[in-house]
């Protein structure tokens, strides 16, 4: 296991000139996976200097940005709304931009790897079709029959409050990766389709709940979940993902809704 450093005279220098003095050395272990170099993926340690108050994905940037730019991984905003950045940081699903340094135990190394269930492409970067694929087949937006109204759809607080908790989600996958049946069998929708299919199976103004609950009636629909809770736990978003389940699994064995 090679272990690269940032220059140790370079750090000094940025230290001097930033006032970070209070920079700790934390050692990021790195699961590496290029299909045009190895079969198979490989841990790499990368050593580097940085401020306990950063996050996990400033640390990937210093990486990526002054030791090795090969390392691949997705991001976007930075500040928890895109959900691109999902993987597994000490063997548990989070959003690099979410996780402080100083949160994950540093004086350890810090494991970094791609989410699990979904066929890894590049480093961290994973394959996100067949998430994307359970998503869509859902039909995640509102369906309406007759005409289209002169005027718009009123609702009730009560009746927005309903769905309010599904509507948070940022199609991250954190939930649906940290799965064990979806693991084992990835036909499986997954947590956060279903998620999905509750944020508008629950809206009073929505006309395709019975549609959308055939689909996760299913064999690799609601009734594969195994109540594990591995899903609300990881979601970054803090949906209460398991009680969205069971709450689609009653309106499949009562029909209301
Ligand atoms: S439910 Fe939570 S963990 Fe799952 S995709 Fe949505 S935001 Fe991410
Ligand atoms: S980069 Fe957008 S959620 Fe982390």
């Amino acid at each position: 296991m090679s272990t690269p450093t940032i220059d140790e005279h370079s750090s000094a220098l940025d230290e001097a000139e930033q006032g970070t003095s209070h920079l700790i050395t934390v050692t990021l272990r790195i699961r590496r996976f290029n299909p045009e170099v190895a079969a198979e993926a490989d841990w790499v340690d990368y050593q580097l200097p940085i401020d306990p108050k950063e996050r996990v994905l400033d640390a990937l940037h210093k990486v990526k940005w002054e030791i090795d730019g090969t390392l691949t991984f997705r991001r976007s905003c930075a500040h928890g709304v895109c959900g691109s950045d999902a993987m597994r940081i000490n063997g548990k699903n989070r959003l690099a931009c979410k996780t402080l340094i100083k949160d994950i135990n540093p004086e350890k190394p810090i494991t970094v790897e791609p989410i699990k269930g979904l066929t890894v492409l590049k480093d961290l970067v994973v394959d996100m079709e067949p998430f994307f694929q359970a998503y869509r087949d859902v039909m995640p937006f509102l369906i309406t029959k007759g005409n289209e109204p002169t005027r718009e759809r009123l609702q009730s607080a009560a009746d927005r409050e309903r769905f309010d908790d599904t509507t948070k989600c940022i199609l991250c996958a954190a939930c649906t990766s940290s799965c064990p049946v979806f693991w084992n069998d990835g036909q499986y929708f997954g947590p956060a389709a279903i998620v999905n299919a509750h944020r508008f199976i629950f809206d009073s103004r929505d006309e395709g709940g019975e549609q959308r609950l055939e689909i996760l009636n299913d064999k690799d629909g609601v009734w594969r979940c195994r109540t594990t809770f591995n899903c609300t736990d990881a979601c970054p978003r803090g949906i209460e993902v398991t009680k969205a389940i069971q709450e689609v699994k009653r309106a499949l064995i009562t029909r209301r809704f």
